[in-house]
């Protein structure tokens, strides 16, 4: 029989301190023993985005009692281990230096490898974990923080066919709820107001659509929600509880309409590769929005294409996914020294030009 694998995942990069513990063997389904995550939303919420410090501190505080936790749920200690897994970029430079460092510490106090890992390679190779997939497949990451196409040929072969040119779609939908009033975060109070809406009455804009390829852009997006809701505050004196389910609908719409759009033209260059089994996965909080979600089976079943969707505690951020692109890197032979660096900038597609702008989570890539 083949010998387990039990990696230590640790991820630092954003607002959420994780560590988890996964034990795999080869031809078998992966064993997820434990995944600790703890949030920040609390510590940011009165300053309307991420603030780096107070991340990377609260994650300093954080990792080892997330470390012992997840050791003490998988019922190992870390003698156990065969190795520890670190996001190590891109993200917000101070938690992900945290992370590093701890990780650092733990392999060189225990005498086990290191392996630095891909923030966004742990996210895009979620799919293999929970459902087996085979390379290559497409995946879109739409979150807080991230938005991407992105084919993916093999555990260190991406290529990124579009991205966002500006904001995260998270970031929209938690500005809109921020422009109406809504608590944050923002994608699941809109979403609820948008179902109760019509989403005819407002016409916002469907950025880049009219440019060829699958590079994105949410950020007019905003504005254009902006001046109608001050245009209605102009004419009635303030908006009501119509109006902002409108203006949610609207603003869903059209962000539902761009994903929908650029993932078709993802889809039609990626079925070019001619894969035995065509599929579309997804990560990130966006795509738990049902509106999205459904609108995306739909051009799945147009284009013979599966639909994924790992389970969100898994799509969103976690330590789980970077034990796992772990595994794959250490099966193939990639560790690292200890002169593993803390990137904040780390684009998987190094063909690709780096994106633009850099968000309330920090580098997009
Ligand atoms: O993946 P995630 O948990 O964290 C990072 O961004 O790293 O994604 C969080 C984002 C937030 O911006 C949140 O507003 C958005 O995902 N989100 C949604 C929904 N649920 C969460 N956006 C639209 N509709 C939803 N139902
Ligand atoms: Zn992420």
């Amino acid at each position: 029989m083949n010998k387990p694998l039990t990696i230590l995942g640790l991820e630092s990069s954003c607002d959420d301190t994780a560590a988890a513990v996964l034990r795999h063997i080869e031809g078998e389904p992966a064993e997820i023993l434990s995944s600790v995550v703890a949030g920040q939303t609390e510590l940011h919420a009165a300053y309307g985005g991420v603030v780096p410090e107070i991340a990377a501190r609260a994650h300093a505080e954080k990792l080892d009692i997330c470390v012992e936790q997840a050791l003490i749920q998988a019922n190992l200690t870390l003698a156990q281990i065969d190795a520890i897994a670190v996001t190590a970029g891109p993200g917000l430079i101070g938690g992900v230096l945290s992370g590093v460092m701890c990780a650092k510490g733990l392999a060189a106090g225990a005498g086990k490898p290191l392996i630095g890992v891909n923030h966004l390679a742990g996210h895009a190779l979620t799919p293999r974990l929970t459902d087996d997939l085979r390379f290559p497949y497409l995946m879109l990451l739409v979150s807080g923080g991230h938005c991407q196409f992105l084919l993916v040929r093999g555990a260190q072969d991406f290529t990124r066919l579009g991205g966002t040119i500006d904001d995260a779609p998270g970031e929209a939908f938690d500005k809109t709820a921020r422009l109406l009033g809504l608590p944050q975060p923002g994608g699941p109070s809109v979403e609820a107001e948008a179902a109760r809406g019509d989403e005819s009455r407002f016409k916002f804009p469907r950025p880049l659509l009219n440019r060829p390829g699958c590079d994105m852009s949410f950020s007019g997006l905003k504005t254009a929600l902006l001046r109608a809701r001050d245009q209605i505050v102009d004419e009635k004196g303030g908006i009501t509880v119509q109006d902002r389910t409108d203006l949610c609908a609207g603003f869903q719409a059209a962000v539902r309409d761009v994903l929908a759009e650029k993932s078709r033209r993802a889809i039609e260059e990626y079925l070019t590769l001619s894969p035995a089994d065509p599929v579309l996965a997804v990560a990130g909080g966006v795509a738990a929005n049902s509106a999205i979600r459904a609108k995306l089976e739909t051009i799945c079943a147009e284009t013979g294409t599966r639909f994924v969707a790992p389970p969100l505690s898994l799509c969103t951020d976690n330590a789980a996914m970077i034990a796992w692109a772990g595994v794959e890197l250490y099966r193939a032979g990639q560790t690292s020294g200890m002169d593993l660096a803390a990137r904040p900038r780390w684009p998987l597609d190094k063909t690709s030009p780096a994106m633009l702008g850099s968000g309330k989570k920090g580098a997009k890539a």
